[in-house]
């Protein structure tokens, strides 16, 4: 119990690690909800209709919002990472420790997959040439939201000691 008023206040205060925490669940929310309104709703549409317009809508919107989301999920995750355990322990990829190991690698999977869209497929989208993006873009997407859901339950894992 706290011994007087000023103590009581010094113990509401959240810790560093918690609010790491916060930004990274609030980073990774908007990461992860904003691929899947992609997949479910923009996607969806410029298939059905044939037409990248919905995609270069939803990437003017989301570039704002989803890539520092996704830059400050990265940086909360590593400082949570080594507050929890030294990155050697990481490397045991068999405990619990390692489930670390595991998010560094999904994320290494994923980033190569975002250059790649980035800098290759959605300006192929935009110039309006090559059909074929649509096709590869949908691929991409759905592969980066997998990633990025595994990234979730892994961090869940790591969450529980799982
Ligand atoms: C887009 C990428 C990522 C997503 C979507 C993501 C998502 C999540 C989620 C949903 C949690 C569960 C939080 C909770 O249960 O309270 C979590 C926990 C965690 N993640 Fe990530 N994560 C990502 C990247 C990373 C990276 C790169 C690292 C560093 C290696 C990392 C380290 C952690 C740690 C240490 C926790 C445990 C936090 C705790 O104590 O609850 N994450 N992550």
């Amino acid at each position: 119990m706290p011994s007087s008023p000023s103590s009581y206040m010094v113990s509401r205060l959240p810790s560093e690690y918690q609010v790491l925490q916060l930004i990274h669940v609030i980073g990774a929310t908007i990461w992860v909800g904003g691929h899947l309104l992609l997949l479910g709703g923009y996607l969806r549409r410029a298939l059905r209709e044939g037409s990248a317009s919905p995609i270069i809508e939803f990437e003017r919107m989301f570039a704002r919002i989803g890539l520092p989301s996704f830059a400050l999920t990265m940086v909360s995750g590593a400082l949570m990472g080594l507050i929890r355990y030294p990155p050697s322990l990481w490397l045991d990829l068999d405990g619990p420790t390692g489930r670390l190991g595991l998010k560094v690698l999904t994320v290494t999977a994923l980033l190569p997959i975002m250059v790649y869209a980035e800098k290759r497929v959605l300006p192929a989208l935009k110039s309006g040439g090559n059909p074929k993006m649509l096709a590869r873009f949908s691929v991409l997407a759905t592969v980066a939201t997998i990633l990025s859901l595994i990234l979730v339950v892994l961090g869940w894992a790591v969450r529980f000691g799982i």
